[in-house]
């Protein structure tokens, strides 16, 4: 690095003028932020136009310093969209390098650009625009792996797989219900991208540095030109905190754990024990040294990431913590989480809707695996209650013994027959086969949101109203 030390004869262009000397090289690589918010390049731009031309309205600034202003950003766009721009640390942040820009191409109208302005509303303002616009990008993507849920629950509608607790078979529930319960895990994300971005959408243009300006500006203007509901109410408040970002994390981190729990089941059903799924090619890896071998990387992975997503709310929140009213340099680290969330999820749920759209379900295993479980003691408990009308207790108890007399044989429960039966209960007919087939058992769960295939099928067509349309 000492190498590379360049003499400094002056100080920097937007505030120097209370400084005499230069920042060391290593105050400049720790105070600049342009290596990561250069992402917000067209934010700031945008936010900058409205905020020139609000300015021309009210007469602040000219109509012509207005007009250059608007061109040399457009000019600036250009630049930095072709890769000519050239951005520099010594200019700290994205905010400085267009304006320092600006400058270069329209002279002094740049300087008049910052009139009622603070990088500390600019950046709130940029860094809004930003994450409101990654929400409608999560939400689209999410919409698209519901899509896909749907489509397979649709055809899945009845088949049969064991329901787990303690990941122990519990009782037999049908392929669609699994899938519809990730559809119901999802819009309730997209209901949280919904709100956050409601409560995101007010505009901290305006506050200045923290208490607002004496210049007659119009925030309606602004606030309308950049699609924000209304402006924030108090200046303080808008350029402090970042709460909107902590929103997104942490509907950001459900959101991977939800993910990451069903990427923890595709492990589990790819494995060769369970073979309920087959992965496709084109989302698994072989084994450098077992040939057999076919990994399901992609899920192990979006089941890792979630580390991160959830790593980088719990820095931002620690970031925030202790900061006093109003803003802090320290603010400036809450983008590097968002941004490296946002690059996550985008990966992760692309990834979970490409898998999931070429999965092949082995619907014989999944069966076999629902029959031997003898998940249906509870439809015997639930017969000698309806039927002989024993307490729910009493019959549970009956229905445990039979499992294990049938354990005693090797046999599943359907299998004893009906002398063994009533050698432990009497009263017991031949009735009872009926609801320990699995079909018949499997139907009869049609209570609302059971597990029934003909409420499979309503429930894709009422999902499909709901979350795709
Ligand atoms: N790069 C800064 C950030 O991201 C911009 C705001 C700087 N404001 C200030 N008063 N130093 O937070």
């Amino acid at each position: 690095m000492k190498n590379k030390r360049q003499k400094k004869t002056s100080s920097s262009p937007i505030w120097g003028g209370r400084f005499d000397g230069s920042p060391s090289e290593i105050m400049e690589h720790i105070n600049a932020s342009i290596d990561f918010d250069k992402r917000m390049y067209a934010q700031d731009i945008t936010a900058s136009k409205a905020h020139a031309a609000m300015l021309v309205k009210q007469e602040i600034i000219s109509a012509e310093d207005g007009t250059q202003i608007r061109e040399g950003l457009d000019q600036i766009l250009n630049e930095i969209e072709d890769g000519s721009f050239e951005f520099k640390i010594s200019l700290e942040d994205i905010h400085m390098n267009i304006e320092s820009r600006l400058k270069e191409i329209v002279g002094d109208a740049a300087g008049r650009l910052h009139t009622a302005r603070s990088r500390n509303d600019q950046v709130a303002t940029d860094f809004k625009l930003w994450v409101r616009e990654e929400l409608d990008h999560l939400d689209s993507a999410l919409k698209l792996l519901q899509e896909t849920f749907i489509n397979q629950a649709e055809n899945h509608a009845s088949t049969i797989l064991p329901g787990f607790t303690h990941l122990q078979s519990a009782q037999p529930v049908t392929l669609g219900h699994h899938l519809l319960s990730y559809v119901e895990m999802i819009g309730r994300d997209r209901g949280r991208i919904k709100d956050c971005r409601r409560r995101l959408n007010e505009n901290p243009l305006g506050s200045g540095a923290l208490a607002g300006t004496s210049f007659p500006i119009d925030r309606d203007v602004t606030t309308t030109a950049l699609g924000f509901d209304q402006p924030t109410t108090n200046s303080l408040d808008a350029v402090s905190d970042r709460d909107f970002a902590l929103e997104y994390l942490s509907l950001a981190s459900i959101l991977s754990v939800h993910l990451s729990r069903l990427a923890e089941e595709i492990v589990v059903w790819a494995s060769a024990p369970f073979s309920f799924i087959n992965l496709p090619d084109s989302f698994s890896t072989g084994s450098s040294m077992l040939p057999q071998k076919r990994n399901p990387d992609a899920a192990e992975l979006i089941r890792a990431k979630t580390g991160r997503v959830i790593g980088n709310l719990a820095s931002l929140l620690i970031i925030m913590k202790g900061l006093p009213l109003a803003y802090s340099k320290d603010m400036q680290e809450d983008k590097e989480p968002v941004f490296e969330t946002a690059d996550t999820l985008a990966l992760t749920v692309k990834a979970m809707t490409g898998m999931f759209g070429e999965i092949t379900y082995n619907i014989d295993k999944m069966l076999a695996a629902a029959k031997n479980a003898n998940s249906n003691a509870i439809d015997l408990a639930d017969w000698l209650v309806k039927v002989l009308g024993k307490p729910f207790r009493e019959a549970h108890s009956i229905s445990g013994k039979m499992v294990k007399l049938a354990e005693k044989q090797n046999r599943s429960l359907d299998e004893l027959s009906l002398a063994d039966m009533q050698s432990i209960e009497p009263s017991i007919t031949n009735d009872v086969f009926n609801i320990l087939n699995i079909d018949i058992a499997l139907n009869a769960r049609n209570s609302f949101g059971a597990t029934a295939p003909k409420n499979v099928t309503k429930a894709c067509a009422k999902a499909r109203l709901k979350y795709l349309k």
